[in-house]
């Protein structure tokens, strides 16, 4: 045992570990591995009953990009209130909560700390479960509480499994078979950057604010996308892998040859035409995707995008297109269940609490978890 692990190991026997298996389960989650802290109360019926973001933004806005230390200390000061006042605003107390949820993982190690050790804190003095939610299932599995279907399909009860999902945020990007909870097999993913860190790159490059993917989105739709021609990397190769950082290399290149300030419709266009090369590869890798002989095996109904970046519009209108292409049903969560959020905590925290994925021992949050070591046999 590392001293990481030492300083964390701590006595679980107050927790309870038997499961409920009716319906009906309340569910308190917490997010904190990045710039948000946020809480939610979810139930079984997906019925949010209160979801609180307390969004860090404007303290990280100057740097241009998230401090990790100043995240955890942002997070130990909203915690308490974030978690308090979602109670409130579901007017429930602690005892009136079936299971809690946080993350473990993946993300920035000391803020995932700040949130997990309260929950930890709370299942253990209220005698609650407690369940240990990998960051990346939350994205994952929250189109299964709320997403809207384009071509009208009815998703009341959640995108079914399996599903191809396209998961991505600012830490990752991969194309992922969705088989169940727990269970993901990894068809594609970046070799570099993620999609959302090549946003946030070229927006600071233009000078934009932090963070880039909304401000380049809304710049691109006054844009024209065929001004500059960014290159598509891999999407002459076979394969569903991304690279990024070749198109955040034309970038630069192509900025050191103008002189500054740049006028709005250089940026307008510069987004428009970078956002068309992510889209581009997006679409590309998802078709090879299709293709792959384990998503053709498991023959997956719906196309679903999800992770901080899911929220880019013309991500979603390519994706839609496609999805009609291949007789599949395209699906999305809300805007707010995009980003980082602990309603879909909250949701994967009863989702694996009904698979009985409770934790018994002291465990390690991680600041690196892929979602295929999720696996039991
Ligand atoms: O999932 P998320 O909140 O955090 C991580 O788990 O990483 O994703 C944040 C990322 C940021 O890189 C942000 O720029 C990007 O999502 N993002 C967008 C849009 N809104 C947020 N990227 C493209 N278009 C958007 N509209
Ligand atoms: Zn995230």
């Amino acid at each position: 045992m590392n001293d990481k692990e030492t300083l964390i190991k701590m006595d679980m026997g107050a927790l309870r570990g038997d499961v409920v298996t009716d319906d009906g389960i309340l569910c308190l989650g917490i997010e904190s591995s990045c710039d948000e802290t946020s809480a939610a109360i979810v139930d079984s019926n997906r019925n949010v009953l209160a979801h609180i973001i307390y969004s860090q933004i404007p303290e990280h806005q100057k740097y241009g990009g998230v401090v990790p230390e100043l995240a955890a200390r942002a997070h130990i000061l909203a915690i308490d209130m974030v978690i308090a006042q979602t109670l409130s605003a579901a007017g429930k107390t602690i005892d009136d909560i079936d299971v809690v949820a946080a993350t473990a993982g993946p993300g920035l190690i000391g803020g995932v700390l700040v949130g997990w050790l309260a929950a930890t804190g709370i299942a253990q003095s209220a005698g609650k479960p407690l369940v240990a939610v990998n960051h990346l299932e939350g994205h994952a599995l929250v189109p299964r509480l709320h997403a809207a279907a384009a071509d009208g399909s009815d998703l009341a009860s959640g995108v079914p499994f399996p599903y191809l999902l396209m998961l991505a945020s600012g830490g990752h990007c991969q194309i992922l078979l969705v088989r169940g909870v727990g269970d993901y097999e990894l068809i594609g993913q970046t070799l570099d950057d993620s999609a959302g860190e090549a946003f946030d790159k070229v927006a600071k490059m233009l000078g934009l604010d932090y963070p880039g993917g909304p401000v380049v989105d809304a710049r691109a739709k006054n844009g024209n996308p065929h001004v500059f021609n960014f290159p598509r990397p891999l999407c002459d190769k076979p394969g569903c892998d991304f690279s990024f950082s070749g198109i955040k290399t034309a970038a630069r290149t192509f900025l050191s040859r103008v002189d500054v300030p740049y006028s709005d419709t250089f940026i307008n266009d510069f987004c428009a035409s970078f956002q068309a090369s992510v889209v581009d590869c997006i679409t590309n890798r998802l078709e090879h995707a299709m293709r792959d002989a384990r998503v053709r095996a498991a023959s997956p109904q719906t196309l679903v995008v999800a992770g901080g970046v899911a929220k880019n519009s013309a991500i979603r209108t390519a994706m839609e297109e496609l999805a009609a292409s291949h007789n599949m049903t395209f699906a999305a969560p809300p805007m707010n269940l995009c980003t980082d959020n602990g309603a879909m905590i909250a949701w994967a925290g009863i989702e694996n609490y009904r698979e009985g994925n409770v934790v018994t021992e002291p465990i390690a949050p991680r600041p690196r978890w892929p979602l295929t070591e999720l696996k039991r046999t």
